[in-house]
């Protein structure tokens, strides 16, 4: 028996749970409860990761503590998980008691091996506040890019990561006033000294192929910077020993969280904390998004290597989710919120798509709606519950047959799969494991299709047979729930009940179910409705403040002044066939690239819907962050002759207003257009 500690990125106590983070959460609940099933020793353990500026910005445009928005949010995210079938052994929080013991020790350990150095740097000061300015607390104009409004740590726009003392015209977040420039000191952990230990340990089999891989070359080309952990206060986190008015910054404290939720587990129930993170023989196995490798694979292994603490057997990284191939987005609405998702749909449909998409390579998965219908109905329902819904009526009062039927060998091949099925799950390659099953069950419909219980049932002389071929086909939907069961706990739940035997080993498929009472059959699983996920998707959908729909100011307010129509007066009047002549359509940006060359122009994939695309080279890059269009909806002019540029053939023209410079504002049609319908 192997003993197993699994764990999921923390959370973060800013915002809720998200269909994306989900990718990560019903990944790594399947993977321990298909490690429980095989009968392991396994705890999965998550907290909510709860300091940081982020959390304060927030709290105070609430108008409350930072306390009570974390104890909110902590339940909140619990209600998504529970919705959705998550099981933890243990949800902690990084503002615990245990966590600022663990993180004192750590840093002991750090100060001890003569890691931790401390700097001066420049940093912004709001002479206003009397305070120092951390990362998020800054907003102004990106160094790289130019890109107007970026917070201090990093540009949403180019991606560029700098210090808050590196932006252009930075305005205080707390007092909107300019900042001053200032020295403050920071903490800093000396990595370079690991360097050796460290690529040792990124190539250690430990990490998904691709990530050791570029992580060998990041280790051969320069030493490793030193990581400034400290923020000067006010920071809400763990005031650091010795540095007064100083604070952890909140990725030292988020991973600790691991620790000290064990130790609080290990407190409840009367376990032995080393036997945990002091124990060779101990797995810990963690899960986390592709964006956060950083941290898992460079300072927290170092942090438990000088600490003394078992090191990470496995990181499990993932990579992000897109709907219908874009990036999610409130104003497309597939940015959708765990709650929002129950409220329409069964959890037990996403547990079984994301694991038919998921596999063990770094790769983004795609939700795409037709096809998640499509899956859960042609799949689920239709091949496996209704090998239930179709036999276990015509046993309610028999039961199952006491000796196992001839069935030519089914049940024994599907006995044999267990072995690969198993690996399958083990390797996180849950896509493989589905379709292993999936094509099982192709085999035992058709059984279930050429005995016809239902013509049996008609001829009392075939009552024997009958029994037979239901205790067959029941049998066979119990092996292939015992092999879903991670996916789906509550069809398991409900196949123990139907055949009066909870499945809880996965050994359980290699042994006929004989004899025993049939209940009544109760409904499984309903098919998806393509209207909920519709309606699911417009609840989503946040508009954008400036649009006509919500826009409360009445007419009166308006005060439009006629500079625009005098600069530019109206031109000869036309016929309407002359207006039809030009085909305007609805088309949805489906990505938006900057072409570094070019000054003025943003290279635009459109949708006409289906698989229509237009490639146009559009003037709008001094007005537009090229991320920030994904997956609006525009107007674009689809039967222009073809214009070859340099930078390559524009095939069309989007509308937009305005003279130019910041001031182009693109036509975009009222929520509810469809890409590929003409304008008239
Ligand atoms: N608080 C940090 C983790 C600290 S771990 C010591 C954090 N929180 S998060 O809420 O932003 O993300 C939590 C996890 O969800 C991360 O592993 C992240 O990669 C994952 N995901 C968040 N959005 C995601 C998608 N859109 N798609 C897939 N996974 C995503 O990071
Ligand atoms: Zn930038």
């Amino acid at each position: 028996m192997r003993q197993i500690l699994v764990t999921s990125a923390l959370p973060y106590a800013n915002g809720h749970i998200h269909i994306g983070h989900l990718v990560e959460y019903l990944q790594t609940d399947i993977w321990v409860r298909f490690q429980k099933l095989r009968g392991h020793r396994c705890i999965y353990l998550c907290a909510d990761d709860t300091h940081g500026t982020a959390i304060t910005l927030r709290a105070n445009q609430e108008g409350r503590s930072e306390e009570e928005l974390i104890a909110e949010m902590q339940s909140s995210h619990l209600t998504d998980f529970r919705g959705f079938g998550i099981e933890f052994d243990h949800y902690g929080s990084t503002h615990s008691p245990e966590n600022h013991h663990y993180c004192n020790q750590i840093w002991q350990a750090l100060l001890d091996a003569d890691l931790v150095v401390t700097r001066e740097i420049e940093q912004l000061y709001d002479t206003e506040k009397s305070t120092f300015l951390a990362d998020r607390f800054v907003r102004g104009t990106c160094p790289k890019c130019g890109a107007p409004n970026q917070p201090g740590d990093n540009c949403d726009r180019c991606g560029a990561t700098y210090t808050p003392a590196d932006l252009i015209d930075p305005i205080s977040a707390l007092s909107g006033t300019v900042p001053e420039v200032r020295q403050a000191t920071h903490w800093f952990v000396q990595l370079e000294k690991l360097h050796g230990f460290l690529d040792e340990w990124t190539q250690s089999g430990t990490l998904p192929s691709e990530s050791a891989n570029y992580l060998k070359g990041f280790f051969l080309n320069e030493p490793l910077r030193d990581w400034d952990v400290s923020r000067p206060g006010p920071y809400f986190g763990f005031e650091i020993p010795n540095a007064q008015g100083n604070y952890w910054y909140v990725w030292f404290d988020a991973p600790i969280g691991y620790i000290s939720t064990t130790k609080q587990w290990c407190d409840q129930h009367g376990e032995n904390f080393d036997a945990w993170w002091h124990n060779p023989a101990c797995e810990i196995h963690h899960f986390i998004g592709k964006d956060i490798q950083y941290f898992h694979t460079l300072f927290w292994p170092a942090m438990l290597h000088v600490a003394g603490f078992n090191l990470p057997t496995k990181v499990h990284i993932h990579g992000f989710l897109t709907v219908g191939g874009a990036k999610m987005s409130k104003s497309t609405g597939t940015f959708v919120r765990a709650a929002k998702y129950l409220e329409h749909l069964d959890p037990s449909f996403l547990r079984y798509y994301y694991a038919t998409k998921l596999g063990s390579r770094v790769e983004d998965i795609d939700l795409n709606l037709e096809e998640f219908v499509a899956r859960v109905n042609s799949d689920l329902i239709g091949k496996v519950v209704n090998l239930a819904s179709r036999t276990a009526k015509f046993v309610e009062s028999t039961g199952l047959s006491a000796r196992y039927p001839d069935d030519g060998g089914l049940f024994e091949s599907f006995a044999k799969q267990r072995d690969l099925i198993a690996e399958c799950y083990e390797a996180g390659d849950f896509g493989k494991a589905m379709r292993a099953i999936l094509e099982l069950a192709d085999l035992a419909n058709p059984y279930v299709e050429s005995h016809a219980p239902w013509q049996l049932r008609k001829d009392p002389s075939q009552a024997d047979a009958l029994q037979d071929v239901c205790t067959v086909a029941l049998n066979l939907f119990r092996q292939l729930v015992i092999y879903l069961s991670p996916v789906l706990p509550d069809l398991a739940a409900k196949c123990g009940r139907l055949l009066n035997d909870p499945l809880t080993s996965w050994e359980q498929v290699a042994t006929p179910l004989l004899g025993t009472p049939v209940a009544k059959f109760e409904h499984m699983m309903q098919r998806v409705a393509p209207e909920k996920v519709t309606a699911m998707i417009e609840e989503s959908r946040e508009q954008a403040p400036a649009t006509f729909s919500n826009s409360p100011q009445s007419i009166a307010t308006f005060d439009d002044a006629g500079d625009a129509l005098a600069a530019a007066p109206i031109a000869a009047e036309i016929t309407i066939d002359e207006f039809s002549k030009i085909d305007l359509r609805v088309a949805r940006i489906l990505a938006a690239e900057e072409i570094p060359e070019a000054k003025k122009l943003l290279k635009l994939t459109l949708s006409l819907g289906g698989t229509e695309r237009r490639t146009v080279f559009a003037g709008i890059k001094s007005a537009y962050v090229a991320d920030s269009l994904t997956g609006k909806l525009v107007i674009m002019v689809a039967n222009l002759a073809p214009r070859t540029m340099k930078f390559g053939v524009s095939e069309g023209m989007v509308l937009a207003a305005g003279p130019g410079g910041s001031d182009i504002f693109l036509l975009s049609p009222d929520s509810g257009a469809q890409p590929g319908q003409r304008v008239q």
